[in-house]
């Protein structure tokens, strides 16, 4: 069948999502505190040939150009970050009025634009001074990041409707806190589960502030999520992928939705106990008014003595010789379609929008262009997963590639382009790839 625009009908969002760190640049222009990142940048082979975020898309100052090509293509929704150090150096008290006119810019450039903006309130960017005091793990951070939301409402929320509270706290409390592979690189189960816990408040606080602040507004938080498959029909290997399902997709979203932490299939998890307080597993719920799903791929999970508690591994697409991306991830767009039914089937989920879909691929340029034919076809792949879900009932509004340039992938650097714009990094230079075109006719 072929799937048009039209298809999904004429409510359904489509857009293109960034986050502040991955293309901004200008790291400590205007009075800009430094973040968790601008720090980790800067220890010694943390990042792929120590990359490092400082210029990235220097969209800072490019906004204007970039936003034009997102309008040739017809992109009415835009998703980008706040980088929360941008609008209190600190993290807390002092604003600075420098960063709130940066967002108010692009704000009504969009807007000029005729593309609606959709603020995403953390991306992984907590400001470095917030670390000193334990980051995320201090429970004080609820309240820190309160205050920060409260602001972003003030100042934006005259113009900004649209809020997405945190951006996958599994990634950024497990990467960051338990493997210390993300800012700030911290590692150990104590520092993960008190990250997670202090996350899972902050996302539910800061739905809260929003709503009462701003009562039309429209809020949701995201989650990372991978349709799970046991390696076999082994016992243990079930086993071993419920373990995972736990941690990869049921973690943050069931406490939110007022079930608790789901426990029950890994005991150690019950530490997490420690750090509540009385009252949280009420405050930990919050209805928010839609989900955010952001999926690249599936996982395929078997059995496995070596990890400890777990006794659940990955195995990789290498090992199982399937086709993948540029980060090695399989390339599997059924994986959305599994996910959509998954979360649509908890009781009383909201609408779910896809907030990040997207593939990196090893991109040529030649004669002025970018063929990329592999992740247009991923992208139509997914589309036509999301409409399987759709017409099988399930309740998804929205869909957001990401992303819309070339950025710093984090700890990979520059070497995976997620774009549907190419950047020569060297040149600031923009082409549009394909697959932008590609989008770009299917929203016309
Ligand atoms: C998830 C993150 O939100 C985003 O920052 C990242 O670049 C993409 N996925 C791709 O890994």
């Amino acid at each position: 069948m072929l799937i048009t625009k039209n298809t999904f009908g004429k409510d359904f969002i489509w857009g293109v999502s960034t986050a502040a760190y991955q293309i901004e640049g200008a790291h400590d222009h205007d009075a800009k505190g430094p973040s968790i990142w601008d720090i980790f940048v800067q220890k010694k082979n943390k990042i792929i040939h120590n990359q490092h975020g400082n210029i990235a898309c220097d969209f800072y100052y490019r906004y204007e150009d970039d936003l034009k090509l997102m309008q040739s293509l017809h992109i009415p929704n835009y998703r980008f970050s706040i980088a929360w150090s941008r609008i209190q150096p600190d993290g807390m008290g002092n604003v600075n009025q420098a960063g709130i006119d940066f967002y108010n810019r692009l704000i009504d450039y969009s807007l000029s634009l005729g593309i609606t903006p959709w603020i995403t309130l953390y991306h992984w960017d907590l400001p470095h001074a917030l670390e000193e005091k334990g980051g995320w793990t201090n429970r004080d951070v609820k309240d820190w990041f309160g205050e920060y939301v409260a602001l972003c409402v003030k100042y934006f929320g005259d113009r900004v409707k649209n809020w997405i509270v945190l951006n996958e706290p599994t990634v950024f409390t497990a990467a960051g806190y338990f493997f210390g592979v993300h800012a700030p690189g911290r590692k150990g189960l104590n520092n993960f589960l008190a990250a997670a816990h202090h996350a899972a408040l902050a996302q539910a606080q800061g739905g809260r502030i929003i709503k009462s602040l701003q009562k039309e507004s429209y809020v949701g938080t995201t989650f990372s999520c991978s349709h799970v498959e046991p390696y076999s029909t082994k016992e243990r290997d079930i086993i071993a992928a419920r373990k995972a399902d736990v941690l990869l997709n049921r973690f943050f979203i069931e406490p939110l939705l007022g079930m608790g932490y789901p426990t029950q299939e890994i005991k150690v998890l019950n530490r997490i106990e420690r750090y509540m307080k009385q009252g949280d597993d009420t405050d930990l719920k919050f209805d928010m008014d839609f989900i955010g799903i952001q999926n690249y791929t599936r996982e395929v999970i078997r059995h496995s003595l070596f990890v400890p508690f777990l006794r659940a591994k990955i195995v990789s697409a290498k090992k199982r010789k399937v086709e993948t991306t540029a980060m090695n991830w399989e390339i599997y767009p059924e994986s959305m379609y599994h996910i959509l039914k998954k979360f649509d089937a908890y009781p009383n989920i909201p609408p779910l929008i896809i907030t990040e879909n997207g593939a990196a691929f090893e991109d040529l340029v030649e004669d002025g262009r970018v063929d990329d034919l592999q992740r247009t076809q991923y992208l139509k792949d997914v589309i036509e997963q999301v409409f399987r879900a759709k017409s099988e009932g399930v309740n998804v509004k929205g869909y957001f590639v990401w992303t819309f340039l070339d950025n710093f992938e984090w700890a990979e650097g520059y070497h995976p382009r997620f774009g549907l714009v190419h950047v020569d990094f060297k040149t600031q230079q923009r082409i549009i790839k394909a697959s932008g075109h590609w989008y770009g006719n299917f929203l016309r």
